[in-house]
């Protein structure tokens, strides 16, 4: 499975050479990713997912496009190579370096909120623009990560849109796009009722549609058990609508789909070391040197990681607790929802043992953060048999170095 086609060897070797937590990424997975998804049209990485230069200049010599939701992605996207016409720009609300961005560069905004349409009208006159449309409906994994219906802060409300094409219209700017994203990790059911969803909206929009962009959020199997996602009937299903609204409109729409997880999660393993066992009543915990900090799935979501102890797949198991460093109760990273410990079967760890977190190349290292005054930890992108390391370690004078001592 997935990124366990790293060898032993290897991560034993890369744990050697540049320590541990260690975040590890395989090429191999996101390039078959991608060759999944090629039924569309444009595929836009959603780079939120994981912004780690080499990977998007990787990700980048496939054709693949991006969305950014930052001026920080936007920069990170051109660093890596992209130019301004394969950047896409999705948000609810524009700050002013967001702003002071889209002054300086042509990017494509893909607009979240009434007030928007003002606010870029005036930088850009006559420009085209897509509009994220909130079809009243989201699902997600966790409630969370769903972005859609009232209780969402995303996107335009379903129901405004022909007073929103009125007032795009009034302001001066083309609406050439209608997207959905409904959720992060929904599945089949939710992500086909998009579909009639998008289509309702872009008849509304017809005069001047000429993309449609069906979101991100397409699962992948965490579990071992998951069955994985049916791509291929996805992308038929798509092609269908397409093919009716094509009818409809009168005209050819280009279909872009918008994964972040999908590409990349499956490519990363977090590589953490066995710093000690203990019981506490009756719970066995092997604690590691991973933390939330590192990877804050399971504390923010109760999300579900498979995990490993490198050469011990084949011994018998007993149900263990894994925790990290920090000083949090919720730094553990075998928990279900609500903050539940769930003990897992795994092999007995010892010392020195090191552990894989599996499945982190989304949403791990690009939400890492410096609590309890910890470094962010390194990255190593392996192609074909290099693994080279992409992001050094944090030293300890980088997490005092924006400070301003005010102390003699
Ligand atoms: N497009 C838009 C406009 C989005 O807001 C997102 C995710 C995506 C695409 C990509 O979604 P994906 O295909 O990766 O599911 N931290 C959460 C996920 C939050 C995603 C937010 N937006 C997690 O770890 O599950």
């Amino acid at each position: 499975m997935k990124s366990r086609s790293l060898n032993d060897k290897l991560l034993q070797e890369l744990a050697g050479q540049y320590g541990t937590p260690l975040y590890v990424y395989h090429t191999d997975i996101i390039r078959n990713r991608v060759e999944h998804l090629r039924g569309f049209d444009v595929i836009r990485y959603a780079l939120k997912a994981n912004t780690n230069l080499s990977l998007l200049k990787w990700i980048h010599s496939l054709g693949v496009k991006v969305d950014a939701v930052s001026a920080g992605e936007v920069y990170k996207a051109f660093k890596a190579g992209f130019v301004e016409d394969e950047i896409a720009f999705t948000t609810d609300l524009f700050d002013h370096p967001g702003l002071e961005l889209l002054e300086h560069h042509d990017i494509h905004v893909n607009l979240g909120s009434p007030d928007m349409i003002e606010q870029y009208a005036a930088i850009r006159p006559g420009h085209d623009v897509t509009l994220r449309i909130n079809p009243g409906f989201g699902h997600g994994h966790h409630r969370k990560v769903n972005t859609g219906g009232p209780d969402s802060k995303h996107g335009i409300w379903h129901e405004q849109l022909p007073s929103i094409l009125k007032r795009t219209g009034d302001a001066g700017l083309k609406v050439t796009g209608i997207h959905m994203h409904i959720g992060s990790g929904s599945d089949f059911k939710h992500l086909s009722r998009v579909r009639a969803a998008l289509s309702a909206a872009a008849r509304i929009a017809a005069d001047s549609v000429t993309t449609i962009s069906t979101g991100g959020g397409l699962p992948i199997p965490y579990r071992p058990d998951e069955i994985p996602f049916d791509v291929e009937h996805f992308t038929n299903d798509w092609q269908e609508t397409r093919t009716e609204l094509q009818r409809t409109l009168g005209r050819s729409l280009v279909m872009e789909v918008e994964p972040g997880r999908y590409l990349v999660a499956e490519a990363g393993l977090l590589l953490t070391e066995v710093r000690g066992t203990k019981t506490s009543g009756n719970v066995d915990y092997i604690l590691v040197d991973a933390g939330f900090d590192n990877l804050i799935r399971p504390a923010m979501y109760g999300a579900y990681h498979h995990i490993s102890i490198v050469g011990r797949d084949d011994q018998p198991t007993r149900p263990q607790v894994v925790a990290g460093p920090l000083c949090e109760s919720a730094d553990v990273f075998t928990q279900g929802q609500g903050g539940v410990v769930e003990p897992r079967e795994l092999p007995t760890a010892r010392v020195g043992d090191l552990l894989c977190i599996h499945d982190v190349g989304a949403y791990a290292a690009s939400m890492a953060s410096n609590y309890n005054t910890r470094p962010v930890a390194a990255e190593v992108l392996v192609e074909g048999d290099a693994a080279r390391l992409v992001r050094r370690r944090q030293t300890p004078d980088d997490l005092a170095a924006q400070e301003v001592e005010l102390l003699e």
